[in-house]
């Protein structure tokens, strides 16, 4: 798997905030990569600073192994931010034209009509942006950030304020992008539900932080299993997580920095075994603990402390 977007320990300050904190992702070429979390949370931020219209404090971007600064690698990138930054008393195909000429894209009338097909806006071609709905709006500026064929692209909360049905449907160009064009794609969103239905890895953030980052699928298994959890103050060594392994009867499934995760539930092992086991190979145990939570459940629990921030 080729790195598509590389972000490592990016930090950023606006004014006295510390928007991101040592924010550290990567995007794969083919995936469609949903950057999830509540308003507030840093997305536009994070994007900004991929896109090289904000420089980041410190850390590290790359995007197809390129500084962004390139021209070369922005001819790379297509993108949709909010403002759209679409002209209001241009058509729909007069404003890919004007950015048709700024990319300079060849045969620029044959690839308008291609992209405005794909939108699903080929039959309202010829009518200004300004007579357009929200959902019309976002469409567009996605035919926008296609005009030059990227390989990437990178998209601020593509369905924002837009209906359902409207929301439906440019899900459904998204994943045909991603399938016929074989675009990469990130995309933020503070829509979990939207997040789930497209998107095959995911990077959560929270207030400047990323709190879960992976597989989709991965983190929806690890996240619905109800599991022991023990917290430790001693290193984890490599030889105590092979021993473990070994351990089937306690039912040892991961570890994070100072966590170890165990199955509970029925023919799980007694937490004192756990606590036994762990003991005698000379672990230090803070705390015992039993974790309930899904992604739904732990989405939830950080958009209401966000509300109260
Ligand atoms: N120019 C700015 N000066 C100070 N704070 C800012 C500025 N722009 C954004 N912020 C703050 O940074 C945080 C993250 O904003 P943003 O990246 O837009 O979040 P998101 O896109 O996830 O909603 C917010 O708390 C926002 O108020
Ligand atoms: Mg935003």
């Amino acid at each position: 798997m080729n790195t598509a977007i590389h972000i490592q320990n990016v930090s950023k300050k606006l004014g006295k905030r510390q928007v991101l904190k040592n924010v550290t992702l990567d995007v794969q070429t083919g995936d469609i990569f949903g950057y999830l979390g509540p308003n507030g949370a840093g997305k536009t931020t994070t994007i900004r600073i991929i896109l090289g219209l904000l420089e980041a404090d410190s850390g590290n971007i790359n995007v197809l192994g390129q500084d962004i600064r390139l021209a070369s690698t922005r001819m790379k990138i297509g993108f949709a931010l909010d403002p759209d930054g679409l002209y209001n008393t241009m058509t729909a195909v007069e404003n890919l034209q004007y950015y048709a000429e700024i990319y300079d894209v060849p045969d620029s009338a044959a690839r308008i009509s291609k992209v405005l097909e794909m939108v699903g806006l080929s039959d309202r071609a010829d009518d200004r942006a300004g007579t357009y709905s929200k959902g019309m709006r976002q469409r567009l500026s996605l035919a926008r950030a296609m005009v030059h064929n990227p390989e990437v692209l990178i998209l601020d909360e593509p369905t924002a304020g837009v209906d359902p049905t409207g929301q439906i449907e440019i899900r459904k160009i998204l994943l045909d992008i991603a399938r016929v064009e074989k675009k990469t794609v990130l995309l933020s969103s503070h829509n979990l539900d939207e997040v789930q239905r497209i998107c095959n890895r995911i990077a959560l953030i929270d207030r400047g932080e990323i709190k879960m980052y992976g597989e989709l699928k991965d983190l929806r298994q690890k996240m619905g299993r109800s599991s022991i959890v023990v917290e430790v103050s001693s290193d984890i060594s490599e030889s105590l997580i092979d021993n473990l392994k070994q351990q089937n009867r306690l039912g040892f499934f991961d570890y994070s920095s100072n966590n170890f995760f165990f199955e509970s539930g029925e023919g799980a092992a007694e937490v004192s075994d756990i606590i036994n086991y762990l003991a005698g190979q000379g672990v230090k145990i803070e705390k015992v603990g039993r974790r309930e939570a899904s992604l739904e459940e732990m989405y939830s629990t950080i958009l209401k402390e966000a509300e109260t921030v």
